[in-house]
């Protein structure tokens, strides 16, 4: 069946067409792939801060900071620019911290850090940086958090990060809040570890963090993880310890199909209720870790098409785009959205699927998919990958990662070059 016009998703505000070409705010794809190349990733200021304000509306009734999570793309300018809004941010690495270091040194004071397997030099970094809050993951972290802020004579503000057995509806490798995961402490064995930690002198307990899960689109597990976490937290009041923040992580989802039907905002809305209800009168300042629904949306990656061919009666549609640029669906098999940067007349679809020039069976972005009829020299725009796109980027086949774009009303300004073969080759001997 062909689809309709009508049925060609596009998705307001960011990414439009207009005069029968696909724009981002106001700038022309076309002209933005004629001016920087492709593969390029475009990005919408505009819908980054919308979200951003989204997040802060819905939560306006209860103390709360964005921790924007910087894995989601970790771009300079795009930590810039979150900071200015007043996030703060979720870091899971020494890098990840030097990256808030370099863009936004003042939100350095609002940066969480998360992760399984923080090293001492790392614990350190963040020591000497001066951050919020350390979300520990195990007890032998905890000792050497304790020994690495002895040696430096700084007062580490910490969390627990529990995992509260509770299941998200997603995909396996994106969910993290059951026992069987590597993630946090069983939320049973907390008590005891704040109570440890209580005895060091450079220790101080002050918060309980959770992280259930990423692309989560129905709130109930959230509620669940939050009435567990209430529960932990009026026991540890009750021990004495001065628990302050709750950081709830991120995992909100966004509609990478049948966004037709999708409000963010009564989203964001239900899950700030969702979030906030079990933590009442608790006398608690809530942090938040969201990344895709703050950049997904607000991204595409614009490329252009190389070939055609037909094996064995399957259409193939070959990109300059590849896995390497963007992984999300050879690895968890994500649906993302293709459109054409040129408006398509009602009639010409065929049933193709769409892959890069990589090596890999699995290096496609699309399978036995309808789209408008394409030639090589067209250009395509693989949406909603502005989360988990460029930062999951890698150079293999020796391909250069793609170009970055920011889009603000009409101005676009390149936020990373294209790489070259020779920054490629530089490091190697
Ligand atoms: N906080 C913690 C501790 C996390 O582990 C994560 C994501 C986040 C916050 C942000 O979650 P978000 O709001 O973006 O769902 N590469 C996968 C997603 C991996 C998520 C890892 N942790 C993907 O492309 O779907």
């Amino acid at each position: 069946m062909t689809p309709k016009k009508s049925e060609i998703s596009v998705r307001p505000p960011a990414f439009l067409y207009s005069a029968g070409l696909l724009h981002c705010e106001g700038a022309s794809l076309r002209k933005l792939a004629e001016r920087f190349g492709t593969p390029l990733y475009v990005y919408s200021a505009g819908l980054i801060r919308e979200r951003v304000r989204a997040f802060d509306k819905a939560f306006r009734g209860f103390p709360h900071t964005v921790c924007y999570s910087v894995k989601a793309n970790s771009n300079l300018s795009l930590l810039r620019l979150l900071a200015r809004m007043g996030c703060g941010f979720d870091v899971v690495s020494g890098g990840e911290l030097a990256r808030v270091q370099k863009a936004a040194p003042r939100a350095v004071r609002s940066v969480v850090f998360s992760g399984v397997g923080k090293t001492a030099n790392e614990l350190k970094a963040a020591l000497k940086a001066g951050i919020l809050l350390f979300n520990v993951e195990s007890e032998a972290e905890l000792h050497v958090l304790a020994e690495c802020a002895a040696q430096l004579k700084k007062t580490a503000s910490l969390a627990m990060r529990v995992n509260p057995d509770v299941s998200a509806e997603t995909h396996p490798y994106i969910s993290t809040g059951l026992h069987q995961h590597k993630f946090g402490v069983p939320i049973q064995q907390a008590r005891a570890l704040y109570a440890l930690a209580a005895k060091q002198r450079y220790l101080r307990p002050a918060g309980v963090s959770v992280h259930i899960g990423s692309q989560i689109t129905d709130v109930s597990p959230f509620g669940e993880a939050m009435e567990r976490v209430a529960q932990l937290v009026r026991e540890l009041h009750g021990d004495g310890h001065a628990i302050r923040y709750v950081d709830a992580g991120g995992g909100l989802g966004i509609a990478y199909q049948d966004f037709g039907n999708f409000d963010f905002v009564a989203a964001v809305t239900k899950y700030a209720g969702t979030l906030t209800k079990p933590l009442r009168g608790l006398g608690l300042h809530l942090l938040l870790e969201p990344g895709r629904s703050i950049v997904g949306p607000a991204g595409t990656l614009l490329t252009r098409v190389v070939y055609e061919k037909t094996n064995g009666g399957k259409k193939f549609v070959i990109v300059d785009a590849a896995m390497n640029d963007l992984i999300r669906p050879s690895l968890y098999s994500a649906y993302h959205e293709i459109i054409p940067v040129q408006a398509p007349p009602e009639t010409a679809y065929e049933q193709v699927d769409v892959v890069g020039p990589i090596c890999e069976t699995g290096d496609f972005f699309a399978r036995e998919r309808k789209l408008p009829a394409t030639q090589s020299g067209d250009l395509l725009a693989v949406l909603d990958a502005g989360a988990y796109g460029m930062s999951l980027a890698s150079n293999y086949n020796t391909r250069p990662k793609a170009a970055e774009v920011l889009v603000d009303k009409k101005s676009a300004k390149i936020i990373r070059r294209r790489e070259t073969i020779a920054d490629l080759l530089r490091q190697e001997l």
